[in-house]
């Protein structure tokens, strides 16, 4: 069981027979219940591994495997679908219909899901992003970051064993981007699907278990963020900045303040200040 990307590759087709490589022959595998961050500068390959990974988009070569299943064209793509579910960056290209509710039901009654059931998964998903007083309401009039907290409650009320979602704060205001990022915390908290989030703000990586540096289509490197996050090197090359807290806690460290390298975000930096005082 993981989603599993073996060389993958893949190449989109202009009308003029160029090609371009969007993803170079990469392999990386996603556990269930993991929490694996992706970051990565504009057109670095981060939404088609994404789309390679639910099965909107097939390997050019290599191999994608979700869940002991083959993926390729015809065969076993609805399964990636229903299996790992994508949210995108704008909410609003995702939204349908006019009731929260009739939104969030509309992926389980496509699967053809039983209708006590769709009631008793629509509430659940409702719930897991605090929007079960909304669900009368029409999509439209919410704020973006409601909207987008229904597209995720969209995507789990199939019930998929993973879900990516696609730089789903870069779209929203603060107070949004706040609410969005506490509801993906909690899906992954639950570990009962593993989340894939893709972003380019290092800071919404910190607390991954593994991350994922992406940089024109390559994988820089995969591993804890602890070490990959803090590497200035690293981060340069991805066209990255480092996070915003490793940078104080840098500047603290030169001023002979005693703060771990390891502080990589404001509530490290503050308990390593309190602890020395
Ligand atoms: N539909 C498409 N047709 C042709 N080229 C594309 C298409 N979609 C993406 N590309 C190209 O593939 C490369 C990778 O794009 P991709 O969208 O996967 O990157 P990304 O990391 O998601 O970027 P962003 O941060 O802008 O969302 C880029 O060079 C991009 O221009
Ligand atoms: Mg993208």
């Amino acid at each position: 069981m993981s989603i599993e990307l073996r060389d993958t590759s893949f190449k989109y087709r202009l009308s003029g027979g160029e090609e371009i490589e969007a993803l170079a022959p990469t392999s990386l595998a996603v556990e269930p219940g993991a929490f694996v961050a992706v970051v990565g500068a504009n057109g670095s390959g981060k939404s088609t591994m994404a789309k390679l990974m639910n099965g909107l988009l097939f390997a050019t070569s290599g191999e994608v495997w979700v869940n002991g299943r083959r993926i390729s064209a015809g065969q076993n793509d609805l399964f990636a679908r229903r299996t790992v579910g994508l949210v995108f960056q704008n909410p609003d290209n995702q939204l349908v219909a006019n009731v929260v509710e009739d939104e969030v039901a509309f992926g389980p009654e496509n699967l053809g899901v039983e209708r006590s059931e769709i009631r008793r998964r629509v509430d659940e998903a409702l719930a897991a992003v605090g929007m079960t007083k909304e669900a009368r309401r029409d999509p439209h009039q919410l704020s973006a970051g409601q909207r987008q907290r229904v597209a995720i409650a969209g995507a789990l009320a199939m019930h998929p064993d993973y879900l990516v979602l696609d730089e789903p704060t870069s779209l929203l205001d603060p107070a949004g981007r706040r609410e969005v990022l506490a509801v993906v915390d909690e899906v992954r908290r639950s570990r009962s699907v593993g989340v894939v989030h893709i972003t380019h703000i290092v800071e919404e990586a910190v607390s991954a278990d593994s991350v994922v540096v992406m940089d024109k289509g390559t994988m820089l490197a995969v591993g804890p963020p602890k070490s990959l996050l803090s590497d200035e090197d690293l981060m340069a090359e991805a066209s990255l900045d480092v996070p915003k807290a490793y940078r104080l806690a840098k500047r603290l460290r030169e001023a002979g303040l005693p703060v771990p390298r390891c502080a990589l975000t404001p509530e490290e930096v503050v308990s390593a200040l309190c602890s020395s005082s």
